[in-house]
């Protein structure tokens, strides 16, 4: 079994790579929808939530925990990870080996607040890629968009062009540095133009996780989805059922 966290609903667009990669694996999906969005909260802060989140899963006696918060991930960089028995897979080292195989030189990253504070998306990259130059921008304003549901129309759209006019010309690749933003890439496709790559993080990531349970020979379970949040148990059954469609290996946990 694959054990899962995020702030919200931005886990989700790693569920879906995971899913398409392991059919047969369990995942458990824990969204902290209480103290969403983690972006612009303090580094102490996310230390606990790392700490607590990372706990959460372990105890439920997990493979490994396949990260699905580059928040929380940007935080270990600078921090250190909590000791956990099972194996964690970190989604920015992900992230730039994505970057490293793609030969990307020019990278703009769009991430939280907390994420470019750290600069772990610049260090990560320019540690494989020592010519890469890499353009970090916060994004604030996109994690509330997507938890409210507001995924098409004007206001979306507006709040990706804002973002995307802050990024320099001639990038070759746009990572979308925070697991909320692929669910809004139809506006980064739109900003962004087509001279300019869109990177998911994701796609690497359950390349790598396969890997892993390749290696480690994970026992294979029934497909099954587990999805708890620490928010509004209905709001989010609607929400995952509006992401990942209505699935009967779906349960939800409170
Ligand atoms: N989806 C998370 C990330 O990848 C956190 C977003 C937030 O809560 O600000 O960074």
């Amino acid at each position: 079994m694959l054990g899962l966290f995020d702030s919200g609903l931005g886990g989700l667009t790693v569920l879906q790579r995971l899913r398409e990669r392991l059919p047969q694996q369990d995942i458990i999906f824990f969204a902290d929808q209480l103290h969403v969005p983690y972006g612009d909260r303090t580094p102490g802060e996310l230390v606990e939530l790392l700490r607590a989140n990372v706990e959460f899963l372990d105890a439920r006696a997990v493979d490994a925990i396949v990260m699905a918060c580059n928040t929380s991930c940007a935080t270990a960089a600078r921090e250190g990870w909590p000791v956990t028995k099972a194996p964690i897979l970190d989604l920015i080292e992900s992230a730039a080996i994505a970057v490293e195989s793609a030969g990307y030189q020019r990278i703009g990253v769009v991430a939280t607040a907390a994420t470019t504070a750290t600069r772990a998306y610049t260090q990560k990259i320019t540690s494989r890629i020592s010519r890469a130059h890499v353009f970090e921008v916060a994004a604030p304003a996109l994690v509330p968009l997507v938890e409210a549901g507001k995924l098409v129309g004007e206001e979306p759209r507006a709040a990706v062009a804002a973002v995307c006019a802050q990024l320099p010309p001639d990038l070759d690749a746009v990572l979308l540095a925070c697991t909320h933003y692929p669910l809004l890439d139809a506006h980064f496709a739109a900003a962004l133009g087509e001279g300019v790559a869109r990177i998911d993080p994701a796609i690497v990531h359950a390349e790598r996780a396969a890997a892993i349970a390749a290696h480690e020979g994970f026992a294979p379970g029934t497909g099954s989805i587990t999805c708890i949040t620490s928010g509004d148990p209905e709001r989010f059954r609607l929400a995952v059922t509006n992401v990942l469609g209505k699935l009967p290996e779906i349960t939800f946990e409170r």
